[in-house]
């Protein structure tokens, strides 16, 4: 059934505390808000209402085995969604909250095994945007939120992107702008001894084990990379087919020149993501920028933007996988169904 939503524009840097007071209450009161963080922008509901939760995961037609991010505002309002947390994850939430990290932390029991996609653990973050931190501290309860994109799409790092996917499916989303960092958070795990990230974001490894005082790796002596359950779906993913060029960097605009030409002979709508400033001749040429942070800024919206333009194949330049660089090319591994060509 459609509803209908209601869209409010909020001044990120000229807000008042009442103006998202009652969202707040719709929040508590089992309604569902888009509002923005740091990260990208969240589709948020009670996390203590199950009948709220299963909201999200119609709107953006989840599966229900991919569990959902907790958002709390303070330390405190952790008692209510986790167990104690272990002194690595204390040491984790003190030098990066509120910030783009979530802990995975064994699952307190009044927590619905629908937002923990049927785990005994839960993933909880404490954004810094202040919308988000109002808007929580408002609700007076724990979000739960996922980005809000639909499932499968490219995650929101501006409200029309949610009012693309989600319009007519929540109650409300709040358009303040485009999202600070534009890749979504590191999610680390912390309940064995060995700590293990399972999704890469703008908080990088080395930054994590400084602070853990272990080193990580991609624990790939144990057998298998770990990944959060979401990881397995397909993901970020144009409309379209994508190929990622990876080699010496004349080698990649060389083929990926050749391959344009190829494609374009057959008629087809040819996109290239590019990561320097470069001379490519196709119709649709989307320079990324050269420095990761405005890369991870742009990469979400630069995806979408293919299917907008109705392109046909998208080639995309690799980037080395160091610091947010790993964060980056797995968005876009991801993206492109793991399809990579390299180049000797
Ligand atoms: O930056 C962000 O994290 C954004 C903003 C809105 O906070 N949220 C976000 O949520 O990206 P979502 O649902 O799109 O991604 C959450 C990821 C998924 O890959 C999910 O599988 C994983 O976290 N996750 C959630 N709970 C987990 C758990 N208990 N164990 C392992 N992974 C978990
Ligand atoms: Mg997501």
């Amino acid at each position: 059934m459609k509803k209908t939503t209601e869209i409010i524009k909020i001044n990120p840097k000229k807000f008042k505390k009442e103006q998202i007071e009652w969202l707040g209450q719709e929040i508590k009161n089992g309604k569902t808000v888009v509002f923005p963080t740091e990260t990208v922008y969240g589709l948020g509901a009670n996390a203590l209402d199950e009948k709220a939760v299963v909201k999200i995961f119609q709107a953006k037609g989840r599966p229900s085995d991919n569990p959902l991010i907790i958002h709390i505002a303070k330390k405190k309002q952790l008692n209510q969604v986790a167990k104690k947390a272990s002194r690595i994850a204390q040491r984790l939430m003190d030098k990066f909250w509120p910030g783009p990290l979530t802990l995975i932390l064994k699952k307190k029991a009044q927590i619905n095994l629908k937002v923990s996609g049927g785990l005994q653990t839960v993933a909880v973050r404490m954004p810094r945007n202040k919308i988000a931190r109002e808007l929580i501290i408002a609700s007076k309860v724990p979000i739960a939120a996922p980005s809000a994109n639909t499932s499968g799409r490219p995650s929101p790092t501006q409200a029309t992107h949610a009012i693309e996917d989600l319009k007519g499916k929540v109650d409300y989303i709040i358009d303040a702008g485009k999202t600070q960092l534009g890749l979504e958070s590191t999610v680390v795990d912390t309940t064995s001894k060995k700590v293990k990230i399972l999704r890469h974001g703008t908080i990088t490894e080395k930054e994590i084990e400084a602070v853990v005082g272990q080193t990580i790796g991609n624990n790939k002596r144990e057998g298998k990379i770990h990944r959060s359950p979401g990881t397995r779906y397909k993901h970020y993913a144009p409309k379209c087919q994508m190929v990622i060029i990876k080699g010496p960097k004349n080698k990649v605009f060389q083929d990926i020149e050749r391959r344009t030409k190829r494609e374009e002979k057959q008629g087809r709508t040819v996109g290239i993501i590019c990561f320097e400033k470069h001379s490519h001749c196709a119709q649709i040429v989307e320079f990324a920028g050269t420095g990761n942070k405005e890369r991870g800024q742009n990469i979400f919206r630069i995806l979408r933007n293919f299917d907008h333009k109705k392109t046909d194949i998208v080639f995309c330049e690799a980037i080395e996988e160091q610091g947010i660089g790993t964060a980056i090319m797995d968005r876009l591994k991801r993206a492109a169904n793991n399809k990579i060509r390299t180049i000797r």
